[in-house]
């Protein structure tokens, strides 16, 4: 029998600029549901079944725009051009120096202030033989954040009745550039982010290796091995199981927010990069991209203070898994690189396939 798939949109409300934006409904023939908003390209809800077939939301996030458009850890968003830190928000390309939008401590994060995730992009649903999805276009403008070049973006969210989600990516640009998009969703598979910390999910990560970072989060020195280290996750862990040892690393970030370096037999192939388990419900999210980085973030900035469809999001209540391109790359000539020249076309894609067991 045919599963139906289905797309809707509605308003959302308006900016504080007054600008309207929208909220689109993606369904499946499963009851899996997203919900994806034009501000930001933010992932607003993303109900998926456990063991038993029951829905529930596994994603952060508010029921209307205006919440986003405050200081918010980027919830759901899509971030850009440069997700992760870039130090002093300082770079080079061909001799030619830029300075970014500072707006980490001394450090460039997440596109800066009025990154990709501040702003209203065009969004059209579609609807296609094996999925559903909104198309989302923005363009930034020549010296936005500081980053030259006029860079025009494409974003797909795809839906199927695998219980798939996918991200696709596209970037061209009219001068070389930066670019190192990825998607900010924070997860609890539990479904309810004010009783559950994520301490008690089960995450495998396919790396053998890690970046270990300085006091404000850049990486220093090269990739090491995560054997014998809490960052090694190399065999599906408790999340909770050393998050709390005595540490360097785990004391910088807090808790986990580094960059692990993905295995890749070939560079930019579509492979796993992660599995989260969340036991007593079942659910399970397998995160696949072509990206060779996936910085984990446990949630530690989290602090009880924002609450939003009648959640309260407290410390290490969700999980980020951002699929990228390592931290600071346009200043270290070891890491794989994230620049973009006319007549190029940057293409990524990541997909996050739900089950349960
Ligand atoms: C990323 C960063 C973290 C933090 C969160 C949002 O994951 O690496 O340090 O900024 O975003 O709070």
């Amino acid at each position: 029998m045919m599963k139906t798939l289905h797309i809707s949109e509605a308003p959302f409300g308006a900016t504080q600029a007054g600008v309207p934006v929208k909220l689109f409904t993606m369904e499946n023939g499963n009851g899996m549901k997203v919900k994806v908003t034009n501000y930001g390209g933010i992932i607003t809800e993303l109900h998926v079944p456990d063991r038993d077939g029951k829905l529930a939301d596994v994603t952060h996030g508010f029921d209307s725009v205006t919440p986003y458009e405050g200081d918010v850890p980027y919830f759901g968003a899509l971030i850009g051009r440069y997700g992760n830190r870039i130090a002093n928000g300082r770079f080079s390309i061909d001799g030619k120096e830029y300075q970014l939008d500072v707006n980490n401590g001394a450090n460039h994060l997440h596109g800066g202030a009025q990154g990709f995730h501040k702003q209203v992009w065009k969004a059209k649903a579609f609807t296609r033989a094996d999925e559903v999805g909104v198309a989302l276009q923005y363009t930034s403008a020549d010296g936005e954040m500081g980053y030259p070049g006029k860079l025009q973006v494409e974003v797909e969210y795809q839906l199927n009745n695998a219980n798939e989600l996918k991200v696709v990516y596209r970037a061209t640009t009219d001068k070389a550039t930066l670019v190192n998009l990825t998607q900010h969703a924070y997860f609890n598979l539990s479904g309810v982010a004010e009783k559950d910390s994520i301490l008690g999910h089960q995450l495998q990560i396919c790396a053998d290796r890690y970046t270990p970072v300085d006091a404000g989060l850049i990486p220093v020195g090269g990739p090491v091995a995560v054997a014998g280290t809490p960052f090694d996750f190399r065999k599906s862990q408790a999340i909770g199981s050393r998050i709390g040892v005595d540490d360097e690393q785990l004391r910088r970030g807090l808790g986990y927010d580094h960059n692990w370096v993905l295995n890749k037999p070939v560079p930019g192939l579509l492979a796993l990069a992660a599995t989260l388990r969340d036991p007593a419900s079942g659910r399970v999210l397998e995160l696949y991209t072509r990206e060779p980085g996936l910085q984990f973030y446990s949630g530690n900035f989290l602090d009880g203070t924002l609450k939003g469809k009648g959640r309260t999001y407290a410390y290490r209540s969700g999980i980020c898994l951002e699929p990228q391109h390592f931290p600071d790359s346009p200043n270290r000539a070891d890491f794989p690189p994230t620049v973009l020249r006319p007549g190029e076309t940057y293409a990524t894609e990541s997909l996050y396939r739900f089950s349960a067991a």
